[in-house]
């Protein structure tokens, strides 16, 4: 099984899936943990070059193809083999992340030429659960700058995060057999059990 989580910045995704990774190891799951970009050696140096403060003439199409390229290494080295031997895969965002962000957020390409990019990159390989931790824009950035993790990608303006945040809302609309959207701004243990009761509930399925 295949399950990914996604949200804006500072909806606490990372904390959560650590936490759901021991739980469900603990219940005796095989799972792997891994993120994006990065996740293998090729797409940490991917992650580097997207991330450095110094490359802000990085043009969108650049960015596009970069987060592609991190995504096509993983799958192939990593998700798919391990799907293979039935574990449970569980990444820090996938390719809703571009849609979300290169496709609502910049707006600059039409979402079918993205969807195209990505299912090039990924060999059609989709997720079979989405969690969407929704969480306010200006409440989670907020909490990310606390965070004091700021880079390159965070710099831009809040109208930008507030279109991410409504096209992830869109394609969880549009795709209800994948997707569960869970209120992210309560407390940590509560969005963890909500967490966990969707996932063991697909899991049973
Ligand atoms: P990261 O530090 O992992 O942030 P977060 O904790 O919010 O996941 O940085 C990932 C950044 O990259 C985040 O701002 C979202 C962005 N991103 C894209 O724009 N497109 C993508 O395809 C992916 C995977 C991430």
């Amino acid at each position: 099984m295949f399950i990914t989580l996604e949200g804006p910045e500072g909806s606490g995704k990372t904390s959560q899936l650590a936490l759901l990774v021991d739980f469900l190891r603990q219940e005796g799951y095989i799972v792997l943990a891994t993120r994006e970009p990065g996740g293998t050696q090729i797409g940490d140096q991917i992650r580097a070059v997207l991330s450095d403060m110094g490359n802000q003439e990085m043009r969108p199409r650049t960015e596009l193809l970069l987060f592609q390229a991190s995504r096509a290494q993983l799958v192939e080295q990593v998700i798919r083999p391990h799907l293979q031997e039935g574990g449970i895969v569980l990444c820090d965002r996938y390719a809703d992340s571009t849609l979300a962000y290169q496709g609502y957020g910049h707006q600059t390409f039409p979402l079918e030429q993205v969807q195209a990019i990505i299912s090039f990159a990924t060999g059609g390989l989709k997720p079979d659960l989405t969690l969407l931790l929704d969480v306010d824009v200006k409440d989670g950035l907020q909490r990310r700058a606390q965070g004091g993790d700021w880079n390159r990608l965070d710099a831009y303006q809040l109208e930008f995060h507030q279109r991410v945040r409504q096209g992830y809302l869109q394609m969880a609309q549009a795709e209800p057999q994948r997707w569960v959207v869970i209120d992210a701004s309560r407390s940590m243990e509560a969005v963890q059990m909500e967490i966990r009761e969707v996932v063991l509930g697909a899991l049973a399925r």
